[in-house]
């Protein structure tokens, strides 16, 4: 029994190995460290109080997976409900056969099923960062007009997330039973254009558990998780034979050598079947944590790193490794 986690997952590590311990499943673990994060104002990245999209408008992804059914759950663009990961939690539990539910359908769900509404999900600090930030870059903007149908293109280029590294959440939890469980809770990249979706809430993006093999949940720029199907990628060259370390290693690798604009910073953890854990990330001093339900305390652990070159325009590389 024992949890991996992103590095911000420190804020719920100690409820999700209390649950596993009192014989809580893979799912409660999962589910209950993500809620502390949530819930935590500090963290820009992740549910209350997250950086907003360009209009000031605060929209949650969170995806969550079983491993042994390979049932999942997951809900986009979530508004004023802080648990997001909880309501994607229900839409696997009770939403079948939806996998997804986003935007204006999620919250409708969300509030049938009577999951916890916040009126305020930001606090004046952060709408204040949000103002600077439009601010500094166009000092005429009229912030109000944008709201209406003001052309936002343009700002969504220049505008940069200041946390796109250690931002989102995931933790990975192999149960008593060996059941594994993983989930995946952001509010994505800060300023993003209005209805952009991350990896976060996409299975086989971002997130993807299988018991029979393993799995694997992502941090870092999504539109590459998506492109390149990381999640359901490391997991299928885990099923496919390959040792953990050359699964993540290739799927790290698949990344790297996408072409296009947008390329930027990546992070995984991934554990397989057998019990070993490893993280990968892009960007050197990224960690993970890991705890086993003997251990008193958690550890933070190197990532392996994966040089992925920012700005590759071309097309995509070659395949550098092959499955053995
Ligand atoms: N990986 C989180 C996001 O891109 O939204």
């Amino acid at each position: 029994m024992f949890i991996i986690a992103s590095s911000n997952g420190v804020i719920g590590i100690d409820d999700a190995i209390q649950t596993l311990k009192s014989g809580g499943s893979a799912l409660d673990a999962v589910e209950i460290g993500i809620r502390a994060v949530e819930a935590h104002p500090a963290d820009h990245t992740v549910g209350y109080n997250g950086y907003p999209d360009i209009l000031g408008e605060l929209e949650l992804d969170a995806s969550i997976m079983d491993g042994r059914t390979l049932k999942s759950g997951a809900v986009a663009l979530l508004r004023g409900f802080p648990y997001a990961i909880s309501v994607a939690r229900q839409v696997m539990e009770r939403a079948l056969p939806h996998v997804l539910l986003a935007g204006a359908g999620a919250g409708r769900f969300a509030r049938e099923i009577g999951a916890e509404a916040w009126q305020e999900m930001l606090t004046a600090e952060v709408r204040e960062i949000w103002r600077e930030r439009l601010m500094a870059s166009y000092p005429t903007a009229d912030l109000a007009k944008l709201t209406e149908d003001g052309p936002l293109l343009d700002m969504v280029r220049l505008a940069t997330d200041p946390e796109r590294v250690a931002g989102t959440v995931n933790f990975i939890a192999r149960d008593r039973q060996g059941t594994i469980a993983s989930g995946v809770s952001t509010s994505g990249w800060a300023w993003k254009y209005p209805g952009r979706i991350g990896d976060s809430p996409i299975i086989g993006a971002g997130n993807y558990a299988d018991n029979r093999y393993g799995a694997c949940a992502c941090t870092g720029m999504g539109e590459m998780a998506i492109r390149a199907g990381t999640a359901r990628s490391l997991t299928l060259y885990l099923q496919l034979g390959m040792p953990l370390a050359a699964a993540g290693r290739q799927a790290m690798c698949d990344l790297r050598d996408l072409g296009g604009d947008f390329i930027g910073g990546m992070n995984l953890i991934a554990m397989d079947a057998a019990g070993g854990h490893i993280g990968f990330t892009s960007r050197r001093g990224s960690r993970y944590i890991y705890q086993h339900v003997d251990m008193a305390d958690y550890q933070m652990l190197e990532r392996e790193v994966v040089d992925i070159p920012e700005r590759w325009a071309g097309a995509p590389r070659p395949v550098r490794q092959v499955i053995p």
